[in-house]
């Protein structure tokens, strides 16, 4: 029983555990200022000088591609707070993933057709101005250019790498005659917390919690000492914050360590690596399978750990959110998933509660550093004894992401750390809000945004 205790212990954070994080996020916040280090990927400039006032009209096209898929919408902005969005989805295929760069190209340039028809806009002569979110690593050169750096996620394009985005895009809209204007290339935070602003004016920062996480700011261009455009007073910064977190204050576990240890890049991505989707189920496999092999939980395994448990990834954090959100005071979600997924029966009483237990304590876990991650985030833009600039102002700050909106009481939880760390009475003017569709209605409105002037 101790083992398994002392294993839950190393998730629970302490008050001066959680204060170190925040301390030590606060500092790569200010060093990620100044840094001319090119590894230091973290503060980057959007080249957005300003968040919409909800007031603005107009359409425009909007690209938002991912991974997985291509999504294309056309926007309009209705003013309210209003949009009226047509959109569609395509699976960006193997094929094109592995082809050249020109045949993907002249395929986004198809989908973009298809949508134009299906919303009978006629373009005329007159150029369309299209925003554009892309979760791939780029060097932003200017509002709406960026080189192409890596894409990863199963793309292996010829002729690409090392390209500006926004000639790649637009030369293959003329090959396919459409008169699109790529007015702003973004980060997805960058989208989330513009698209939020438009809703709910008063958010000041965008957060995406989901496979990854990362946050977008509004920062006084005064203190971006690295940035060398255009004069401006504020700027949108995306803060990478994924890739924030030195070892030495991050109360990794030996499974945090694992996990980056095997993973593509050692090293890179600490802080994600310990709060997102993508890793706490992985995390609870591998306290899991030392708990079996210590015999200190599920003693009818006898040690043995089952070879469905043994895959990397093979607990998944959707197997978290269902046991999560199981209100049975015997954890019966917990039979019910080692038996579908593992093919483990016989657990006992305890073994359910302890499993329980570790699954909350992974998941608290992450809520709890998300909410530090915000409050050094509102200590930076805000100062360090928090001055909203006035009492009874509201802060909001739109979340995007499925852990943030699926993940069993998860906002609840982050509302409640970040009460613990701020204290009552400056987290009742804290909002965290659900901020949905932040690609192509950022992507968008940040077009509108460029093309009228709020960008350098
Ligand atoms: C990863 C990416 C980052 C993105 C985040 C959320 O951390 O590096 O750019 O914003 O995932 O999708």
């Amino acid at each position: 029983m101790a083992t398994f205790r002392d294993t839950l212990a190393q998730f629970v954070l302490s008050k001066d555990q959680v204060k170190a994080i925040i301390d030590g996020l606060t500092d790569e916040l200010v060093e990620g200022l100044s840094t001319n280090d090119p590894k230091n990927i973290t503060q980057q400039p959007s080249f957005i000088t300003r968040l919409p006032t909800g007031k603005e009209t107009g359409l425009y096209l909007a690209i938002d591609m991912g991974g997985t898929n291509l999504r294309t919408a056309a926007i309009h902005l209705l003013g309210d707070g209003q949009v009226g969005v047509t959109m569609e989805k395509h699976e960006i295929t193997h094929a094109l993933k592995t082809g050249t760069g020109e045949a993907m190209f002249d395929w986004i340039a198809d989908c973009t057709a298809s949508l134009l028809k299906n919303v009978s806009v006629d373009m005329g002569n007159s150029d369309l101005h299209m925003g554009v979110t892309f979760s791939f690593a780029l060097h932003q050169t200017a509002v709406n250019r960026g080189i192409v750096l890596a894409m990863g996620k199963g793309f292996d394009l010829s002729d690409v790498m090392g390209r500006d985005l926004k000639d790649l895009l637009e030369t293959g809209f003329a090959r396919k005659n459409l008169h699109v204007v790529v007015s702003a290339i973004i980060n997805d935070t960058v989208g989330t917390l513009v698209s939020h602003a438009y809703v709910s004016p008063s958010t000041k920062i965008g957060v995406i919690l989901a496979t990854g996480t990362n946050a977008a700011y509004i920062e006084k261009a005064a203190q971006v000492s690295k940035y060398k455009g255009p004069v401006c007073d504020q700027m949108i910064l995306n803060t990478e914050w994924d890739a924030m977190g030195k070892a030495s204050y991050l109360p990794q576990t030996k499974y945090d360590k694992e996990i980056d240890a095997v993973s593509l890049v050692p090293g890179f991505q600490e802080f994600e690596k310990m709060v997102s989707g993508l890793y706490m189920g992985e995390l609870v496999r591998l306290a899991l399978v030392d708990l079996i092999q210590q015999r200190a939980i599920l003693g009818v395994l006898q040690g043995q750990v089952p070879e469905s448990l043994q895959p990397r990834l093979a607990f998944k954090t959707l197997f978290m959110s269902t046991i999560e959100s199981d209100s049975s005071t015997d954890h019966a979600a917990v039979a019910k998933v080692f038996k579908t997924s593992f093919g483990v029966e016989g657990l006992s009483d305890q073994d359910r509660s302890n499993i329980f237990d570790l699954i909350h304590a992974v998941g608290q876990r992450s809520a709890v550093m998300a909410a530090a991650a915000c409050a050094a985030l509102l200590y930076k833009a805000h100062g360090s004894s928090l001055d909203l600039d006035d009492a009874s102002e509201i802060t909001t700050i739109g979340i995007d992401g499925s852990v943030f909106e699926k993940y069993p009481h998860f906002s609840h939880s982050m509302l409640k750390a970040l009460t613990d760390i701020l204290g009552e009475d400056r987290t009742s003017r804290i909002r965290l809000e659900l901020a949905r569709d932040g690609g192509c209605i950022g992507a968008a409105l940040v077009a509108m945004i460029s093309h009228s002037g709020g960008a350098v």
